[in-house]
């Protein structure tokens, strides 16, 4: 055989036909999955799901001369390939992840010739809830009881087990850092970028986001000083994805927004080094320089969208991410026309993320807390009063990520707030200095705990401090969350 004949075959074996089939496999093995923990065998809507179920892997077995799904990082693989899910197929990718974990289940294989009473019997046995120590054992011993023996699995290697939340969220944070390096690089070079892995970037934050929205806040406290650029615009991407979510936009609206806070500093890659890190005040030739870069964003996205599915927003927030609420700022309108939502939202979480930023040119580095007083000071004129409200009401009084003083002489980490309006002031800390003043790995406290003697709080927040008077590296405490 010759590797021209070779080559169809290893491309059908990824292509979009078996991935589409592969997909519709894995739902209706989820349907199946489910309905079984709720009717009896011979229950009618079981019988109905499994003969789609089977039709299903009759078509899917035209398509591949195998059938192997296994579990590999965060994906799940048909045949080598990764399977990719749509947004609205997330959940059950996720369950289906999940569930498979929890059995220790790494690879699923399942033999063509299997009968569909074989396959029910199969499904069967692996949707039984399990709470043994050793799932993935009993599993394989009760498919043996049960006779099934054209649905085969594989242990799941020890490294692939239950990485916790924070430790993807982690990851995918500095994935997109990478990424967006990459990008920028290509950039320059004038290759094409893949704007397809870039939604995906953003859609795994999303769907990150709905996990645990604290966390990945408190990543944004990561503020890489070599990389400011692309580590401002993950922080940016993923606070205005979260401010987005507060105010009720899409699924699919979130993703283009956060595509264009991804890039809204896109045309900071011609502004030269010396002005980007200038310590001190720009001259005005300098300044003009810089904000050129709304303008230059813009160009390269218009350019972008030749080839690739991105929003035309993302060019509205390049170009329109440094004018304000009042319609002063850069650049000058020269027709008073209303600036588009998705950069009203993005220039909340742009300006709240560069003054939170130690920079060489800025004299002070707000604490989180300061930086939204800052902000609501200047409230209708410069950022719209909806969106800026919802950011406050969702960064809360003290943000993920501040360092609070106790009363009882202890340091806390904000780590999660109070969604309670009551409890604002009362968030949930991580103890990090005790009460001598000794750096401490302490535990995460509930300040809306009452002591039953005294009836009164076990601790209340006496003021913000900020980190770096106490010498503390705040975005440490996530990270090692994330190890
Ligand atoms: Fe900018
Ligand atoms: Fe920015």
């Amino acid at each position: 055989m010759t590797e021209e004949t070779l080559k169809p075959d290893t491309k059908q074996a990824s292509g979009p036909k078996q991935q589409k089939l592969a997909i519709n496999f894995l739902i209706r093995f989820y349907i199946v999955f489910k309905i079984l923990r709720l009717y009896a065998e011979n229950n009618e809507l079981l019988q109905e799901q499994t003969e789609l179920l089977y039709q299903t892997l009759q078509e899917l077995k035209e398509a591949a001369p195998e059938i192997n799904f296994k579990i590999k990082r965060e994906s799940i693989f048909f045949n080598q390939a990764r399977l990719k899910f749509s947004l609205a197929n997330y959940p059950i990718f996720k369950f289906l992840l999940e569930e498979f974990r929890k059995r220790e289940i790494g690879l699923l294989t399942i033999e063509p010739d299997v009968s569909r009473e074989e396959l029910l019997r199969a499904v069967n046995v692996l949707g039984l809830k399990r709470t043994s120590a050793t799932p993935f054992e009993d599993i394989v011993s009760e498919l043996v009881q049960q006779n099934v023996e054209r649905v085969r699995l594989e242990k799941l290697e020890a490294s692939e087990k239950l990485p916790s939340p924070e430790r993807s969220a982690a990851r995918l944070f500095f994935l997109s850092i990478l990424h967006l390096r990459e990008v920028s690089e290509r950039n320059k070079e004038n290759e094409q970028i893949r704007l397809n892995t870039t939604r995906r970037l953003i859609q795994s934050i999303f769907n990150h986001l709905v996990d645990n929205e604290s966390f990945l806040l408190g990543l944004t406290t990561i503020k890489n000083h070599d990389e400011y650029t692309l580590n401002h615009s993950v922080n940016v991407s993923l606070l205005a994805v979260a401010l987005g979510r507060r105010l009720g936009l899409s699924r699919a609206e979130l993703v283009d927004l956060g595509l264009a806070a991804f890039f809204h500093d896109l045309g900071k890659i011609e502004t030269p080094l010396e002005i980007l890190n200038k310590p001190g005040q720009l001259t005005d030739d300098e300044r003009k320089i810089m904000e050129l870069h709304p303008h230059q964003g813009a160009e390269k996205l218009v350019q972008l969208r030749q080839f690739r599915r991105l929003p035309v927003s993302a060019i509205h927030v390049a170009m329109e991410h440094h004018i304000k609420e009042d319609l002063t700022g850069y650049p000058r309108l020269k027709i008073k026309n209303d600036v588009n939502l998705y950069s009203r939202i993005v220039k909340v979480c742009d300006f709240f993320d560069a003054i939170t930023t130690k920079r060489v040119y800025r004299k002070k580095t707000f604490t989180r807390s300061e930086a939204l007083s800052l902000m609501l000071e200047n409230i209708g004129s410069e950022f719209n009063p909806v969106i800026l409200k919802t950011f406050v009401q969702m960064m809360g009084i003290f943000p993920v990520g501040s360092l609070v003083l106790l009363n009882t002489g202890e340091v806390g980490l904000v780590v999660e707030n109070n969604q309670e309006t009551r409890f604002l002031l009362r968030p949930r800390v991580k103890i990090i200095v005790d009460s001598q003043g000794q750096k401490v790995d302490g535990e995460v406290v509930d300040l809306t705990e009452v002591d039953p003697q005294t009836r009164k709080y076990r601790r209340t927040i006496v003021k913000e401090i900020n980190p770096e008077d106490y010498g503390l590296e705040v975005p440490d405490y996530f990270l090692v969350q994330a190890m």
